[in-house]
């Protein structure tokens, strides 16, 4: 398709005018931000939220008597709510605030792992993984002797689900899968994952990394049926330093605390300590009270945009990203399985990604070049790293015709 006979709709309806920084510049160029995938640009909403609370309203929560204390703590615990709903939860006790996708993951490994996994059973995870899903289970993986198993990934970015099966054991514990790769842009058939899961043993737990996932779909973890889904607040949207690890209840009563420390104790002495419940009993210390109060404001906004407009509006950009990258000679695509978001991963031949990084970014073009945290995925295609250009809810035809023109001067000038 040719960039003038692209669909209206692209444009159509532009939430840019809500995100201060996008009215920008970087090197002297409009600021074309293709790198949402690392993390989010945040909207003046969340912005303004989190100014609220610490400009009107900011105190310790769970334990002041006083007013102010009272409100955010009412505050505080809304967002629980808010989560547990936007994910389609049982109820806000499902929902444990961490810092990131990653402290999610290190929380079921240590906790989860260490009570119920022993030396000799298996987990399976894939080739695509994100090192916060791979590294975690490695370090339990030395500590209690268990064995990883992965996934395959086929030559299009997708996985091999008939050797998954083959993978299923009667040693096999868990299942941790990433929903939408950050590396390529496809989105795995969770569903159908878990169902081979539960089909072969109904005791196998399934963990979901939906870093990527909860950005780009709407997400039932009911509907799911999966044990562990985990995301980070900062890909939303949403403030750095606040994650989410959604557990199903009895999964997470079952499970002793992470860290220990105030707020998720029920008695302490010298004697023995009692601690709380879920979701307590794993947010131990001071929480990230202004994040949350972020992420809230986070997710009123997704939910107020839609994920009926942002899947068709960034599924409209995919296709139209696409065919611009197709202008340019030698550009390899890496994720080209037809179930993927919008993330365009690739290489372009005889020049090194992080060469072509530094003239985009003279271009106003903000991409990623590297292993993106996945160097497992990169050893599976043969490359040390690639260029990834990652769309948001806010991006538009210009950030991509910005991205190929960019492209065509580094190869003029590197080629
Ligand atoms: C798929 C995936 N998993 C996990 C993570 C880790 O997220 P965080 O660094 O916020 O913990 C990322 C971040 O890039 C990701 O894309």
């Amino acid at each position: 398709m040719a960039a003038n006979s692209a669909p209206k709709m692209i444009n159509a309806h532009d939430f840019r005018s809500d995100f201060p920084v996008l009215q920008t510049q970087m090197n002297g160029k409009p600021l074309a931000f293709l790198d949402s995938g690392a993390s989010a640009q945040k909207p003046q909403s969340v912005i303004d939220a989190m100014n609220v609370v610490l400009e009107g309203g900011y105190s310790n929560i769970h334990r002041g008597l006083y007013s102010i204390s009272q409100q955010l703590t009412g505050d505080f615990e809304a967002v629980r709510a808010k989560v547990a709903s936007f994910i389609g939860a049982n109820s806000e006790k499902e929902i444990i605030f961490t810092r990131n996708s990653t402290e999610s993951i290190n929380l079921v490994a240590q906790s989860w792992g260490r009570t119920f996994l022993k030396a000799g059973d298996e987990i399976i995870l894939t080739e695509m993984e994100h090192h916060a899903n791979i590294v975690p289970w490695q370090l339990l993986a030395e500590q209690i002797g268990i064995e990883i198993k992965t996934i395959p990934v086929l030559e299009d970015g997708s996985l091999d689900l008939a050797a998954f099966e083959t993978l299923l054991s009667e040693k096999t514990k868990l299942v941790s899968v990433v929903h939408i790769s950050n590396a390529t842009g496809v989105i795995n058939n969770i569903s159908k994952i878990i169902q081979l899961s539960r089909d072969f043993n109904l005791k196998i737990k399934v963990l979901i990394d939906g870093s990527q996932g909860a950005v780009h779909t709407k997400i039932d973890v009911k509907a799911l049926d999966c044990d562990f889904y985990v995301f980070t607040g900062h890909k939303l949207y949403g403030p750095t330093g606040i994650g989410v690890l959604y557990g199903k209840y009895d999964v997470l009563e079952s499970m002793p605390p992470y860290q220990g420390g105030g707020d998720m104790i029920e008695r302490v002495s010298f004697d023995g300590t009692t601690f709380k419940g879920p979701p307590y009993r794993f947010e131990a210390g001071t929480p990230a009270i202004v994040e949350v109060i972020g992420l809230g404001a986070a997710i009123d906004y997704l939910e107020n945009v839609g994920f009926e407009y942002i899947e068709t509006h960034e599924n409209a950009l995919r296709d139209y990203g696409h065919e611009r990258l197709k202008e340019i000679d030698g550009l390899k695509l890496y994720g080209t399985h037809p179930d993927k978001t919008g993330i365009f991963s690739f290489g372009v031949q005889g020049l090194h990604h992080s060469d072509i990084g530094m003239i985009l970014d003279q271009c106003g073009v903000a991409v990623r070049a590297g292993h993106h945290c996945c160097m497992p995925l990169m050893q599976r295609f043969g490359i040390e790293g690639t260029i990834r250009a990652s769309l948001g809810l806010y991006s538009n035809q210009s950030d991509i015709d910005q991205l190929s023109e960019g492209l065509k001067k580094a190869k003029d000038m590197l080629g």
